[in-house]
């Protein structure tokens, strides 16, 4: 089915230079790419990665979160987090769904995340240790998750960008309400303000690190903008989140845990916008390579969820063959 889809990108014909060129010419021409359309073996590959890595992100962030819809302090709230962490399942469907579309199974996606083979967001491996961390994780993780994820509704494959337009309005739902959880706190008792407050300085850095290594040391940036899977490096997605995010802290009263963080207007010959300290990438590259605090617990809650959901998906099958027998049979 897929095969006429796929070129070899070895570069090594005429033809396959001619068929390189003409895709190139249809990205740049801000053509969408879909599923039955011929694409170089990078081009998909690159997109099942980052699809894949994506879809995982969201199954696995529900787990933070879905730890504290039992502790929500009021039926309102809990109503609204249990709203968020379902939508985040789906999410991943969509996005397992739009993977699919490139010839990978679901199966072959989940073995790929319970060994360890395929990543998701480094920032799903923190802990989440009071409730204002449910008001921190909507208002920073969701607000980055959304600084990224509006450019790839720009996205040139197809189905990827048009599941992204769904989510972004979801997830801009997400963030207000992490950032209203985080403003009745703040306006609330010095203790609960106190907590707002360490929320904030144990979650800055990890969601600054969402986006990824700095552009220089990007292995994938550079191709992927060129096929416009990215729209942006990561830098520079970076450096939006944080001037849009800096104002609401200031807003709530609360502190960037940054002494180095600065406001240049530019004026003076700098390239303007807010110049910050230095992320520990060294704390990054040993969470994505699954030495995080919570790295060993979220896996294996995802892989007992799907041990247990295997009644299910048994069910599901059984009657998907029934019913198709009995269409068979008419
Ligand atoms: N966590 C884990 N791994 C990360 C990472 C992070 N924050 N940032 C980068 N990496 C990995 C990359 O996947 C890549 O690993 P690989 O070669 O084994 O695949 C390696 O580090 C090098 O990084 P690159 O910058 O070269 O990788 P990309 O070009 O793929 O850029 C990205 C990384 C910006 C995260 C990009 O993949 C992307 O935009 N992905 C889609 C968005 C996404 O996955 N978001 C998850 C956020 S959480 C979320 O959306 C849930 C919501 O509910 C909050």
């Amino acid at each position: 089915m897929y095969s006429q889809g796929l070129i070899g990108a070895d570069g090594s014909t005429e033809e396959t230079d001619r068929f390189l060129e003409a895709f190139q010419a249809r990205i740049d021409a801000e053509e969408k790419i879909e599923p039955m359309d011929p694409m170089p073996e990078g081009y998909r590959r690159t997109l099942i990665r980052q699809i894949g890595q994506h879809a995982h992100s969201e199954v696995v962030g529900m787990l933070p979160e879905g730890n504290w819809i039992t502790r929500a302090p009021s039926l309102k709230r809990k109503l609204a987090l249990l709203a968020k962490v379902q939508d985040e399942g789906g999410h991943g469907l969509y996005l397992y769904s739009a993977a699919e579309t490139l010839g990978i199974t679901r199966e072959q996606m989940t073995d790929e995340l319970h060994s360890g083979k395929a990543k998701y967001s480094s920032i799903f491996n923190y802990p989440t240790l009071s409730w204002a961390d449910m008001g921190a994780v909507g208002w920073l993780v969701d607000g980055a998750a959304i600084m990224n994820q509006i450019a790839l509704c720009r996205c040139s494959y197809g189905p990827y960008a048009r599941a992204m337009v769904r989510v972004c309005a979801e997830e801009s739902f997400h963030q207000r309400q992490g950032y209203e959880i985080m403003l009745t706190l703040c306006r609330g008792t010095e203790a609960q303000k106190k907590m707002a407050q360490d929320s904030l300085n144990r979650l800055w850095w990890p969601s600054l690190m969402m986006f990824g290594p700095h552009d220089g040391d990007s292995a994938h940036s550079e191709q992927s903008m060129k096929w416009k899977i990215k729209r942006f490096s990561n830098d520079a997605l970076r450096e939006k989140f944080i001037a849009a995010t800096v104002p609401q802290a200031e807003f709530l009263g609360l502190t960037v845990p940054d002494p180095d963080l600065k406001w240049d207007d530019g004026l003076n010959g700098g390239k303007g916008g807010y110049a910050h300290g230095d992320i520990d990438w060294d704390e990054f590259w040993r969470v994505v390579k699954g030495d995080g605090v919570m790295n060993r617990e979220r896996i294996a809650m995802r892989k007992a969820a799907w041990d247990n959901g295997a009644w299910v998906r048994e069910a599901a099958l059984a009657h998907a063959a029934k019913r198709c027998d009995t269409l068979a049979a008419e």
